[in-house]
Formats: C-alpha cells, sequence, structure tokens
C-alpha cells in the first residue's frame, strides 16, 4: 500500500511512500511468511551478587513480515528485558546475553551500538512501556519528533515539520500545528502514547515493539490505542512485537502468541489454536484471569494463586510448579522441554486436556490444594455454563 503526506509551501505536492521518507515504497515488503526476525537461544542475564538473575532465558521464536506476535506474561516475567536485548538496548552493565538474534539475514548479537544505530529507527522500532519516562519532559513534542526524523531522514527544519503534522494526524492528534508546541506534561497520558507511536512511526520501521503500550491508560483509550497501532501496522505491512500481561490484549490483534513465565517461553501457538486448544496450566490460569462478557453476574475473577519465582534462584525442575493446580512430583524434579505438537508448542509433562492432567486435578483438589479447588471450581462453572 503507498500512502501519500503532502508538504505544503511547495509549488508541487510531494507524494511519497511511507516507507521511508526517501522514496522508498513500502509495496517492496511483502506481506505473508518470509520471516523478518529469527531469534534463537536468547538468554539474558543480570549480575547482581552472586547468582544471575535469568531474566530471559533460552528465549527463541521468528516474526514473519507484516505479521503480529503477542508476548504474554505476568509482571516480572521478561517481556522487556526480552524486547530491549533483541533490539539491543539494554543499557545495564550488569548484563550479559547470548544466543541469536537475525533480522532480515543479518546477525545482531555481538554488534556494536554503533554499528546497530542503522537498525534502530528505520528497521526496529519501539513503543516504550512508559510514555512519560521515553518523552523527553523538558523539549517540545514538535522537537522530539523533528529532531528524530532530521538526524534519520537528513531532513530541512521545515520538512520535518511537515511530517511531524502528519505523523501526528495519523495517529489522530487533534490540532497537530499547535501540538507540537506542548510539552508532555501538557498532553493527556493518552496523548503522549500516541506521540510516543509516531515517533517510532516516524522511520517507518519494518517491525515494532510495542511494550505494554496501553498500561495506565483507561479502557475506552486502551482499544483506540490498540486499534490506531494495529491499524498502522496493516497499512504499513509493518510486523509488531505486541508485549502485555493481558491475554485479552492480543486474542484478536496477532497472528500467534508467545507466553512467557519467569524468563522462557511455555507455549507457543497460533492465535487461533492457543485459544481453541491450551495446553499450558499457566496460559490457562492467564486465560482464566481475563473479565468475560459471557460469564454470569458476579462471576469471580480467578487471580493466580502465589508469585512468581524470584529469577536469581529458580526450583528445580517447573518454575510453575509452586503455583499450578496440576502440579506432580515429576514437575519438581525434572524441568519441561519445550515440545512442539505440529504449530503448537508448550513445556508441561501434564498439558491441559490430557487425561493424566484431569487426575492430578482431581488429587490435589481433594489434597486441599488451593489452586486446584480453584481451578476444579472453575472448570465446573464452565461445564455449567456451556451445557
Ligand atoms: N538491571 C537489572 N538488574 C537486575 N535485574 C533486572 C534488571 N532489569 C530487569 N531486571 C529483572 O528482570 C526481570 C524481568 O524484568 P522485565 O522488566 O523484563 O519484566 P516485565 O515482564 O517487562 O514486567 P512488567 O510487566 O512489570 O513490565 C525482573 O525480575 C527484573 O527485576
Ligand atoms: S503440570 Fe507440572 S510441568 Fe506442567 S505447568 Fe504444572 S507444574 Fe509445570
Ligand atoms: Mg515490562
Amino acid at each position: 500500500m503507498y500512502i501519500s503526506y503532502t508538504i505544503s509551501g511547495r509549488s508541487e505536492m510531494v507524494t511519497r511512500g511511507i516507507s521511508g521518507f526517501e522514496g522508498v515504497s513500502l509495496s517492496s515488503h511483502d506481506s505473508g511468511s518470509a520471516t523478518l526476525l529469527s531469534v534463537r537461544n536468547l538468554r539474558t542475564y543480570f549480575h547482581v551478587g552472586g547468582h544471575p538473575v535469568k531474566a530471559v532465558d533460552g528465549v527463541s521464536f521468528d516474526v514473519g513480515v507484516g505479521t503480529t506476535l503477542g508476548i504474554v506474561g505476568e509482571s516480572g516475567s521478561g517481556k522487556t528485558v526480552l524486547s530491549r536485548s533483541i533490539m539491543g538496548i539494554n543499557t545495564a552493565g550488569n548484563a550479559t546475553t547470548t544466543g541469536s538474534v537475525q533480522y532480515n539475514g543479518s546477525e545482531l548479537i555481538g554488534k556494536t551500538r554503533r554499528e546497530l544505530r542503522h537498525f534502530w529507527g528505520e528497521e526496529m522500532a519501539m513503543v516504550f512501556q512508559d510514555p512519560m519516562t521515553s518523552l523527553n519532559p523538558v523539549v517540545r513534542i514538535g522537537r522530539q519528533l523533528t529532531e528524530h526524523l532530521r538526524a534519520h531522514k537528513n531532513m530541512s527544519k521545515a520538512e520535518a515539520e511537515e511530517v511531524a503534522i502528519q505523523l501526528l494526524t495519523w495517529v489522530r492528534i487533534p490540532e497537530p500545528k499547535q501540538r507540537l508546541a506542548n510539552y508532555p506534561h501538557q498532553m493527556s497520558g493518552g496523548m503522549r502514547q500516541r506521540v510516543c507511536i509516531a515517533i517510532a512511526l516516524a522511520c517507518s520501521p519494518q517491525l515494532l515493539f510495542a511494550d505494554e503500550p496501553t498500561t495506565a491508560l483507561d479502557v475506552t483509550v486502551q482499544h483506540q490505542i490498540l486499534n490506531l497501532l494495529s491499524q498502522q501496522q496493516v497499512e504499513r505491512k509493518m510486523a509488531m512485537v505486541l508485549v502485555t500481561h493481558d491475554l485479552g490484549v492480543v486474542a484478536t490483534r496477532t497472528d500467534e502468541i508467545a507466553v512467557i513465565y519467569a524468563g522462557k517461553i511455555v507455549e507457543k501457538a497460533p492465535t487461533a489454536s492457543l485459544f481453541s486448544e491450551m495446553r499450558h496450566p499457566y496460559t490457562q490460569s492467564l486465560f482464566w484471569s481475563i473479565p468475560k462478557t459471557s460469564e454470569p453476574k458476579h462471576t469471580r475473577l480467578s487471580a493466580i494463586i502465589g508469585r512468581p519465582p524470584n529469577l536469581a534462584a529458580l526450583p528445580v525442575g517447573c518454575s510453575f510448579a509452586d503455583r499450578c493446580p496440576y502440579v506432580q512430583p515429576i514437575c519438581r524434579e525434572v524441568e519441561p522441554d519445550l515440545q512442539s505438537d505440529g504449530g503448537h508448542a508448550f513445556a508441561c509433562h501434564l498439558p491441559v486436556g490430557s487425561a493424566a492432567a484431569d487426575v492430578a486435578l482431581s488429587e490435589n483438589a481433594a489434597a486441599g490444594l488451593a489452586q486446584s479447588q480453584s481451578a476444579a471450581a472453575r472448570r465446573e462453572s464452565n461445564a455449567g455454563v456451556s451445557s
């Protein structure tokens, strides 16, 4: 698709492809299954005291051109560190990243910041989790946008300003020209997040990381921002990695979902099959914690009992064992491998839906394990609703 913008103040209308403000059309990006990003066995450990904090611990996945991958997990599961490690923007001096990140065939791990700079903005960009910390509070919005454009696109001041206005229009900021003079604190949270999206889209990246782009926004604005991102993604044929703690957010906006727990992918599948054939107990717990309009009034939301493990002292075996309704002795002895059933991968000894899992749940509930009693009650009430 070729989207045009006009630069006023010129004798002629200038029309350019949005894939680069230098005349490269996005139509050169093939949508489909060609691999754009390939991550293999990625690990980022933070060295604190004697024990490494294993924030990302052997993660592998691919992202196809123009497709969307959802990365879902609770707070502290490693989502932000994973995205930053892929982009090479982990600034912590105590971090070590190993493994492989291939972007369009180029290996990024081991590149210097100077070498990576070529990829930032024009190839990969990120909408950060907190717009207030990613925008400079003492610099006007207009300057933050135009400086970015001028640095990457070698534009004149006037040209960059026209493009900045166009970008603010794309992200639906009213009176964009006037808004260029605003400081971040003069805008609402939703508007600041739109500005961050505009900055990330400014150089028309082929891959966008959106890290919890709607945290701290009310539900209506959340929907607007997510719809805006999805729309821009489709129009630009841009691939996107949408990071969130909310499985509901990625349900309708992704091609594939990777569920991450304690720095590892525990389940990964095309979106439809993840929901129709959920295999990992953690994914099921996340799913049960989403409010659903189909449920009867006053249905209790199921919080996941317990807390994620300490990443500097992970237990032997499965990291979810202390919270899992299906837990069995083997889970505390042997760490489950990520096994693939067709395109659906999961790491669990007793996958949801298996006969062994059903027996384990009944036994655990009878033995008084709180999470098992809650899961058994939940399953019964679901069966009641569907019958
Ligand atoms: N510089 C650091 N030194 C030590 N540990 C760190 C550092 N940065 C991050 N961590 C740890 O890495 C783990 C993963 O953090 P990360 O920010 O990726 O979580 P997250 O899944 O993005 O959580 P949230 O949903 O709250 O944003 C956390 O336990 C965090 O404390
Ligand atoms: S059944 Fe066992 S292996 Fe599977 S998630 Fe639960 S504790 Fe982990
Ligand atoms: Mg985060």
